[in-house]
């Protein structure tokens, strides 16, 4: 009888070996929990297609980004709703703007808490769009310097990161140069560099307002069937100054984040969006899988494919989870 002499099996006989020979391991310090921000007090509205995540005012975000902290997950990642919109989206850059009131009061209530902000104008704009629209095209170059002013409202406000997920061509550079020129050269800036144009942001686009209100966003987030565009666009926004690059979403782009990891090492983020997020929450609502076990199983190949930050809406969940398990 042939007995081979390598037996993977050895390793595996019971949890203490396993624990001993396992690669990858998921900590409460890869995760960036993110909020969505509305006007108003008192308001924690349950969004209809993101169930556990909800709309905060800026008195139930601060009590919310302490949950958080207490439980070590080390950030937060604002969006905002803003009470008006235009064309050009002006409260994204307003000093009383929806997301500056909300990083000071987070600010003020946990302060070793990063915050990081979601520098985009399609929360802000009537059409919906990430950047100027004219005669029915989004405008690459017109986008930046406002973009740029965003960021640094963000920055006076007190932000840790910003983080562009426009899409814009050239928006790393212009944000890092008005960041520099207000003083501002340590705030580090987290790009969505590889950022493809995808349906899984359906129920993100819900819960912000922000669906485009004609066309779509293919004339600036990638197309989903590249993966050597996601290497040219990563090496763009290092070159231009991007201390943490991103990949979104996730999980069917992992083959992505493994690409970036290797090619260029630094920090890699990866973003679990929102469509991923509903899926979990919809087929373990349904009780067709064992929810716990897939977020921590999900979480983990991320960062096995290459992340060393993870955004998710499961960061709460997953910090819970994390701690039951010593
Ligand atoms: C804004 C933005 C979007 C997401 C993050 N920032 C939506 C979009 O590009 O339409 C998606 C997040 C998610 O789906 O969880 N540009």
């Amino acid at each position: 009888m042939y007995y081979p002499v390598f037996r993977p099996r050895r390793l595996r006989q019971n949890e203490t070996f396993r624990r001993l020979v396992r690669e990858t391991r998921l900590h409460l310090e890869d995760l960036i929990q993110p909020l969505f921000v509305v006007h108003g007090r008192g308001v924690r509205q349950e969004l209809a297609a993101m169930p556990g995540c909800c709309h905060l005012s800026v008195d139930e975000l601060a009590k919310e980004a302490k949950e958080v902290a207490a439980l070590g997950i080390p950030g937060i990642l604002l969006f905002g709703l803003p009470a008006a919109k235009d064309a050009v989206g002006s409260e994204a850059y307003a000093d009383d703007g929806i997301i500056q009131q909300a990083i000071r009061a987070v600010k003020d209530t946990v302060s070793d808490l990063l915050v990081v902000t979601d520098v985009c104008l399609c929360e802000y704009t009537s059409h919906g769009h990430c950047g100027v629209v004219e005669r029915g095209q989004v405008k690459n170059d017109p986008t930046l310097e406002l973009l740029a002013r965003t960021a640094v409202s963000h920055a006076e406000a007190g932000a840790d990161i910003v983080a562009p997920s426009d899409m814009m061509d050239g928006r790393v550079a212009a944000i890092r140069e008005a960041l520099d020129e207000e003083r501002f050269e340590e705030i580090p800036i987290m790009a969505y560099s590889a950022k493809y144009a995808s349906a899984f942001y359906g129920p993100f686009r819900e819960a912000a307002g922000s669906a485009p209100q004609f066309g779509d966003r293919r004339s600036y987030q990638m197309d989903p069937a590249n993966g050597d565009e996601a290497l040219r666009e990563v090496g763009l926004d290092l070159e231009e100054g991007a201390d943490i690059v991103m990949v979104k979403p996730a999980l069917a782009y992992l083959d992505i984040l493994w690409r970036v990891k290797q090619e260029f090492r630094g920090p890699v983020a990866a973003y679990n969006v929102s469509g991923e997020y509903a899926m979990l929450k919809a087929a373990g609502r349904l009780g067709w899988i064992d929810e716990e076990r897939v977020l921590m199983e999900i979480l983990t190949a991320i960062k096995r494919a290459g992340a060393d930050l993870i955004l998710t809406y499961s960061a709460k969940e997953a910090a819970r989870l994390l701690e039951n398990r010593r």
